[in-house]
């Protein structure tokens, strides 16, 4: 497994364990994409790429310099235009003559064992040099002396492909990238739709599905973060394609900016996908033997269904984009103080939250929003990260060491990216953030974004926060970003690299988070954008977990969770019970529904306990005292959906772990209904000769009941009914026939 070259064929052969991916050398110049798919075990005859495009003769015979040539129906790897091809291209230039041409030729390639450094951007990495094999297909543009190094790393175990490119100017002139994305994968007959996760603040990661039409669909962030708007990934499948069944091309962009995700169908229904930094305002200057890396996209393709993509997501995410001590950790069961207290407190009020807190047996309390400064709203004081001594009299060091004394581990709130323009940090410095001369600063919940595109900006933060995290032990960090780019420009950059701006901020914010995650390596470090608005793999670098969403509303939980679940493993998922009636929607739900909701992903609480009644405070104690006991198979166990909320009032949820041992069910459903039918649930993945039994109780089913029967779910007449099973596999010789209940639906 791995990578070949059949100088016969002048095919690559790209493969895992169920995964093909064939590139062929046309005449020995240009790479053409001819397959990505199921594994298949040769090289495809050239007459497959004659056939897909319909123009056999004049195709793959006519000379490329001859002037019968042309590139039209050819699929590129890495398109150009300007020449004969007219669908979208992969990168765009301009010469200091203004000049826009390229034509870009094979020179050689490199098959090496494992994966080449990405120098600053965020990307997968490998372990050991035989678990991974990149190849590097080289290209030059001769009269610009232009080299394009196509990037593809195979990880056979993982059934991940991922593709970058690096462009290295070669001459002694500039040239203008005005455009470098990261992928172009032209997929003959292409799928007939395109699935993403989009929405907003309090409605992120909701599932998109919709037709391809002829010519230019896609999305794209132009917020300068990943956005709450889309999410980086798209999945392109059939109508027919389901959780379990049909074929799935899908992609995933490791990157936090504004990005691109585009499927342009042909006249042909041929699919030209496409994924990277967004061209809009993007002009990057490259100048006598620079280099520019796009950032990397991660390929997944799935032969059966929406749930061996996500599985693939999840493992390779949590294992090969993940970095750091956490990776294979238990995250700690959290109370953070934002929706207990917003910014209303005192050491002496959450202290008292704090004890409250360990009783219930809490193990990490979490000072959100308002301990620095003079933050009393969010009016003021983002930059000023020392302690507002009026609310706590010994400092960040003193609370904490009392809130260690309890036992409880301390976790702290910071958004260092921002400033607000009522702040010490501002006065001192009104040029350190984005901004145009001559134009207002818009402001966005009252701050402005700091300049990361500057060293001195990025060292400053890297102290700031530095400073605080070596005060005293913090064991994480919530790390939020609450606004968007506007006014898109750096004073210290000079005219011809404006348009180098978005892209300078996300590399001088990867630089300062590289800095302090490894200066800090044993804090956690949680990723948080006014919830989900920076929800991409680029992030999963440097942060343990992500808070989903502000909405802590247990039904619309279901959603954003259910969506988030497509690419990102549960474990990154933070999901906290909070009050009822809910502070986002006003809405009241039980604590079991909102337990229940919670369970299967990051568990935390944002609640103020002192305003619970006893036997909700023995409610939460009994919470914490399960999840402690599910927590390794929750965190580290694979997660299907059952039952999908976008479908309709139901939603099943089931998580397989220790090798299907143990399999946890989860059952929702929000609303009631009159006359409902009959519900029940049919779970997956189990050994169907295999007896399992349901804990807490003597039933014993067998896995072809579970599977092919399925449970019945308990009648309940009210809203927000929910169950949860749990079973343990056993085993044969302790199964008693007797005791093996055949439940039906
Ligand atoms: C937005 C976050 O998403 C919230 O959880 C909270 O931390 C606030 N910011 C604090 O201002």
């Amino acid at each position: 497994m791995g990578i070949t070259y059949h100088e016969n064929t002048h095919i690559f052969h790209l493969f895992t364990e169920s995964t093909s991916y064939q590139i062929l050398l046309f005449q020995n110049a240009y790479p053409l994409h001819l397959y990505w798919g199921h594994r298949i075990l040769e090289d495809l005859p050239a007459s497959h790429l004659e056939t897909a495009y319909r123009r056999n003769t004049i195709l793959t015979q006519t000379p490329i310099d001859d002037p019968m040539f042309s590139r039209e129906y050819l699929p590129f790897e890495y398109p150009c235009y300007g020449t004969s091809d007219f669908r979208s291209p992969a990168y765009q230039t301009v010469d200091c003559d203004g000049y826009r041409i390229t034509d870009p030729r094979y020179i050689r390639h490199q098959i090496l064992p494992g994966k080449p450094s990405m120098g600053p951007l965020p990307s997968s990495c490998c372990e050991s040099d035989d678990e991974a094999q990149t190849l590097i297909i080289t290209l030059l543009d001769r009269p610009h002396n232009l080299q394009i190094d196509l990037y593809y790393t195979v990880f056979p175990a993982y059934d991940v492909i991922t593709r970058h490119t690096e462009f290295t100017n070669l001459s002694d002139r500039p040239i203008h990238l005005t455009r470098a994305l990261s992928v172009s994968l032209d997929i003959k007959h292409g799928p007939a739709q395109m699935m993403e996760l989009c929405g907003t603040a309090l409605r992120e990661t909701h599932v998109e599905r919709r037709s391809l039409g002829t010519g230019m669909n896609g999305f794209e962030s132009r917020r300068g973060f990943s956005s709450h708007q889309h999410n980086p990934f798209v999945a392109l499948m059939n109508e027919d394609t389901t959780e379990t069944s049909g074929e799935v091309f899908a992609l995933s962009l490791v990157y936090s900016g504004s990005f691109t995700m585009q499927a342009e169908r042909d006249m042909y229904g041929g699919i030209r996908l496409q994924s990277g930094i967004n061209p809009c305002e993007f002009d990057w200057l490259l100048t006598s033997g620079e280099k520019f890396h796009t950032p990397e996209a991660l390929m997944v393709y799935s032969c059966c269904g929406l749930e061996r993509m996500s599985l693939t997501f999840h493992h390779f995410l949590r294992e090969r984009i993940a970095r750091g001590r956490f990776r294979f950790e238990p995250r700690p069961i959290l109370l953070n103080t934002w929706e207990a207290c917003y910014f209303t407190f005192t050491q002496e009020s959450i202290m008292t939250l704090a004890k409250a807190a360990a009783k219930a047996g809490i193990e990490l309390l979490v000072l959100d929003d308002g301990w620095f400064g003079r933050r009393d709203n969010d009016h003021s004081s983002l930059g000023d990260w020392y302690p507002d001594h009026t609310k706590l009299p010994n400092g960040i060091s003193g609370l904490c060491e009392e809130i260690n004394s309890l036992g409880l581990q301390m976790g702290l709130w910071f958004e260092p990216e921002m400033v607000s323009p009522d702040s010490a940090l501002y006065r001192a410095h009104p040029d350190w953030c984005i901004h145009v001369p001559g134009y207002p600063r818009t402001q966005w919940r009252h701050q402005l974004v700091l300049d990361l595109s500057r060293k001195d900006v990025c060292d400053y933060l890297v102290q700031s926060v530095s400073s605080i995290l070596s005060s005293c032990p913090i064991q994480y960090v919530k790390w939020d970003c609450n606004r968007r780019i506007t006014e898109a420009a750096s004073e210290l950059l000079p005219a011809e690299r404006s348009g180098e701006f978005f892209h300078r901020y996300m590399l001088g914010l990867y630089d300062v988070l590289q800095r302090i995650t490894s200066r800090f390596p044993d804090v956690l470090f949680e990723n948080c954008a006014s919830g989900g608005g920076r929800f991409d793999p680029a992030m999963m670098c440097y942060f343990s977990q992500n808070w989903a969403s502000d909405n802590t509303d247990a039904v619309s939980r279901l959603k954003i969770q259910h969506g988030a679940s497509m690419v990102y493993p549960p474990l990154w998922i933070t999901s906290h019970i909070s009050a009822s009636p809910n502070h986002q929607l006003d809405r009241p739900t039980p604590m079991e529904f909102r337990q229940h909701v919670s369970q299967p992903f990051n568990l935390g609480y944002e609640l103020n306990l002192l305003q619970m009644s006893d036997s909700e405070l023995a409610a939460v104690a009994q919470q914490i005292k399960t999840y402690q006991q599910l927590r390794p198979l929750i965190q580290f166990g694979d997660f299907y959906r059952l039952r999908s909320p976008f479908d309709g009032n139901e939603t099943a949820w089931m998580i397989s772990a220790e090798h299907g041992r143990h399999i946890l069910v989860w059952y929702y459903k929000p609303y009631a209904q009159a006359e409902e039918a009959y519900l029940g649930i049919k779970l997956r993945h189990l050994d169907e000769t295999a007896h399992y039994r349901l804990l807490d109780s003597d039933q014993i089913y067998s896995g072809s009941t579970l599977m092919y029967a399925g449970l019945t779910i308990d009648w309940h007449n009210g809203d927000h009914f929910s169950q949860f099973w749990h079973f343990e596999r056993i085993a044969d010789a302790a199964v008693s026939t007797e005791a093996v209940q055949e439940e039906s639906l």
